[in-house]
């Protein structure tokens, strides 16, 4: 071959990604310490290791403090970069937070010794990252500035390279492609990448999910575009709707131009040990096997479409499944073909079940869909239905602004109704992003009420993730509903509304 050796990263998601696209987030910090040091050696580009759903599970089902595994994980992890999924200025949270939010959580990060951030916009709207590159740049770490693939008539090649060229002259370090619902074909990810390097000069990562069983062929056609680093499992907590394994890519890169470089007798080690950690979780096999077709038709993450499930057969309605995958792209076009990925994957699959539950499209809608009416999610990718728009606002503007811009400071006011719990400073940015999981997790904590035993994560819980909990219109109200009342879920909070 005549290409020059080019050494490919490898970055493993097993301590993060991985589990919780396969067992509901729920490793513990136990499960991973004792191989910590051995993949310290093995040379990776770097270990997803926190962020996404991990801060919210580790309180909510593991009484573990989310801050402590961040440093724990480091003390063990010397030598090898660690990274984290930051949802822009949703954190790690499902809503926006107000900017000192986002400074506060960036720089205990960087405390607890963090090396990169990718941040990603369920949107992709810029604004909606500025304050997190920014923030993440000021404390000097590298920013990871990320872009949610999808298709639509809106999305092309051109469009994304658009992104990423803005991306870098917000100051990114690298891009990755974060390819949620393993969408990307293997030829489109090789004109995007081949376009990408030709556009902007810093590293570009691929990120994809196993889900459509295309994730592998995607990275080798990468790969041969020039792709600096793809993201991998360990292959006990590979493939399904997780990543495409370590293990495979390593061995079959080995020798070509292509060489990860990585230590194959260390990632034996590595997976031996987690097909130990696999076996204390119960993995439901169409997570964790096969090809899920539904991806290739209805481009429907893998995940979203189990919480469809669930979600039916509370209504004993399982059958309207098929409705429901074909009501999903009619709702995603009507809000202007968003991605799917947390927390539009949620907004988009609660308001196509109302839709078909209902027998008449958008007679109610969840307050999610209201408030990205209104536009405080930011603006999408395209248009959404103005029709729509004014039939649930009525007289009320939609804002045009970064959404944040909206938000009063919220660091002081967390403090001060948290301070009686609080132990250390980084438990008011705790409380801030999770004021109702935080403040139990502080009580327990603190021994005033009981600590949930491992043994309590009971199995049903792995068939909900947390983000769907938060997100979830209570259905059985919905049935019940008089037109006239805002629907409110068993805390009180307003939950949906009549249109
Ligand atoms: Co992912």
């Amino acid at each position: 071959m005549t290409q020059e050796k080019r050494i490919v990263g490898i970055t493993d998601t097993s301590l993060r990604d991985a589990h919780q696209s396969l067992m509901a987030t729920r490793m513990k910090i136990e499960e991973m310490i004792p191989i910590l040091e051995i993949m310290d050696d093995v040379g990776y580009h770097s270990l997803e290791v926190w962020g996404g759903a991990t801060f919210d599970t580790c309180m909510r089902f593991l009484d573990e403090d989310p801050w402590d595994r961040l440093r724990v994980l480091r003390k063990h992890l010397k030598k090898t970069k660690i990274q984290m999924l930051l949802r822009a200025q949703n954190l790690v949270g499902y809503r926006h937070y107000a900017d000192d939010v986002v400074d506060a959580f960036v720089q205990n990060t960087a405390d607890c010794g963090l090396d990169i951030i990718r941040i990603f916009d369920a949107l992709n709207d810029l604004r909606n990252m500025e304050k997190a590159m920014e923030a993440t740049k000021r404390v000097g770490l590298h920013a990871q500035a990320t872009v949610s693939y999808t298709i639509s008539p809106f999305h092309d090649i051109p469009h994304f390279v658009d992104i990423a060229r803005k991306l870098t002259d917000m100051g990114a370090d690298s891009f990755c492609i974060k390819d949620m619902a393993g969408l990307i074909s293997p030829y489109d990810a090789y004109e995007l990448v081949s376009q990408l390097k030709k556009a902007v000069d810093i590293p570009i990562q691929l990120h994809c999910h196993y889900t459509s069983g295309m994730a592998s062929m995607a990275y080798l056609k990468a790969i041969e575009a020039g792709v600096d680093v793809v993201d991998t499992a360990t292959s006990p907590l590979s493939l399904g709707t997780s990543q495409p394994p370590t293990d495979t890519f390593v061995t079959a890169l080995k020798d070509t131009p292509y060489d990860t470089g990585l230590n194959q007798e260390l990632l034996l080690k590595v997976s031996e040990y987690f097909k130990g950690v696999r076996d204390n979780y119960t993995i439901p096999t169409g997570v964790a096997l096969g090809v899920d077709t539904n991806v290739l038709l209805y481009q429907v993450p893998g995940g979203m479409i189990s919480n469809l499930v669930s979600q039916l057969a509370e209504q004993n309605a399982t059958h309207l499944l098929p409705k429901v995958l074909e009501e999903v792209p009619r709702v995603r076009e009507d809000l202007g073909f968003p991605p799917l990925v947390t927390p539009s994957s949620q907004i988009v699959g609660t308001q196509a079940v109302v839709n078909v539950l209902l027998g008449e499209r958008y007679k109610m809608v969840s307050t999610e869909v209201r408030n990205y009416l209104k536009g405080l999610y930011g603006q999408p990718p395209a248009p959404m239905n103005q029709e729509l728009q004014k039939k649930v606002l009525k007289d009320e503007e939609p804002i045009t602004e970064r959404p944040a811009n909206t938000l009063q400071p919220e660091m002081e006011k967390a403090r001060e109704n948290i301070k009686h719990l609080m132990e250390k400073d980084e438990d008011a940015i705790t409380y801030a992003i999770f004021p109702q999981v935080a403040e139990p997790f502080f009580r327990r904590r603190k021994g005033l009420d009981p600590s949930l035993k491992a043994a309590q994560a009971k199995k049903d819980e792995m068939k909900e993730d947390a983000a769907q909990k938060d997100l979830k219109l209570d259905l059985k109200k919905v049935g019940a509903a008089d037109a006239s009342l805002a629907v409110k879920n068993s805390e009180g909070q307003v939950v949906g509304y009549p249109v």
